[in-house]
């Protein structure tokens, strides 16, 4: 699994034959540029949705309900799913937490929504946990998530994403579900693995987490292209003969 936010990069991806992608509210990070995944609204996220479906072929498409359209009730949260299935053509939401949006995950795949649960480092919940570290390290967190993954499993979420917690947990968890866990941060042991597109592609080059693979370096490519661009215009090099009309 991969994020994706627009067009041409979710029809990049799904040509190159990922399974699904994921249009987080990490785009409140990394489209954006807030400081963290609160602030993007529900009308933002439909817009990246729709944009990331008319270039998708075959992968699955997983959307984040973004933070303060599911967590005040069941009844506004399948509302919120509702509009994102409607409005955009995706496949299935994703929500942080347990127990605690138990009653909405419910409702919502009641409603014949499938959904995908993420437990760990929640982003949603920053102003909660106090920093980004890894989750779960101490046996009372780690034994809430124990608990929190097969009640995602028994409300009928079709996957979990586990999120920076300790590779050894992870192990344990996913070998307990029998749904898959997707993992990020959570070591080898999950069933698959996501990565945010901006961090692996090297666009952000600011954020280089221990889990990170950085498979490309977009910025140093990118800043190397423009100034080729700058210099070839200011020295009336580009366009060329054959570059115009
Ligand atoms: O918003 C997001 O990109 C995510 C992934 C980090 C799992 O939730």
């Amino acid at each position: 699994m991969i994020t994706a936010y627009d067009y041409s990069f979710a029809k990049i991806f799904d040509a190159a034959g990922i399974d699904v992608i994921l249009v987080g509210d990490s785009a409140s990070n990394v489209m954006a540029g807030h400081e963290t995944t609160l602030p993007i609204t529900l009308d933002q996220m439909i817009y990246h949705a729709s944009s990331v479906i008319r270039g998708v072929n075959h992968c699955l498409v997983v959307v984040d309900m973004p933070f303060g359209s599911y967590q005040s009730n069941s009844k506004e949260a399948l509302a919120s799913a509702i509009r994102i299935m409607k409005e955009t053509g995706a496949h299935a939401i994703k929500m942080e937490g347990g127990e605690e949006v138990l009653e909405s995950i419910n409702r919502i795949i009641s409603a014949g929504i499938p959904v995908m649960g993420h437990l760990g480092l929640t982003p949603q919940s920053i102003y909660k946990f106090g920093t980004y570290s890894v989750r779960a390290k101490e046996e009372a967190e780690a034994n809430k998530l124990r608990k929190d993954a097969l009640v995602l499993q028994d409300a009928g979420c079709f996957a979990i994403v586990l999120e920076k917690i300790p590779a050894t947990l992870a192990k344990e968890v996913s070998e307990s579900l029998d749904i898959p866990t997707i993992g990020i941060g959570a070591g080898r042991f999950c069933d698959g693995q996501v990565l945010v597109m901006h961090d692996m592609l090297g666009i952000n080059t600011e954020f280089k987490p221990r889990f990170l693979r950085q498979y490309l370096n977009i910025h140093e490519q990118a800043t190397a292209a423009v100034q080729h661009y700058i210099k070839d215009v200011k020295t009336i090099d580009f366009p060329n003969d054959q570059e115009q009309y």
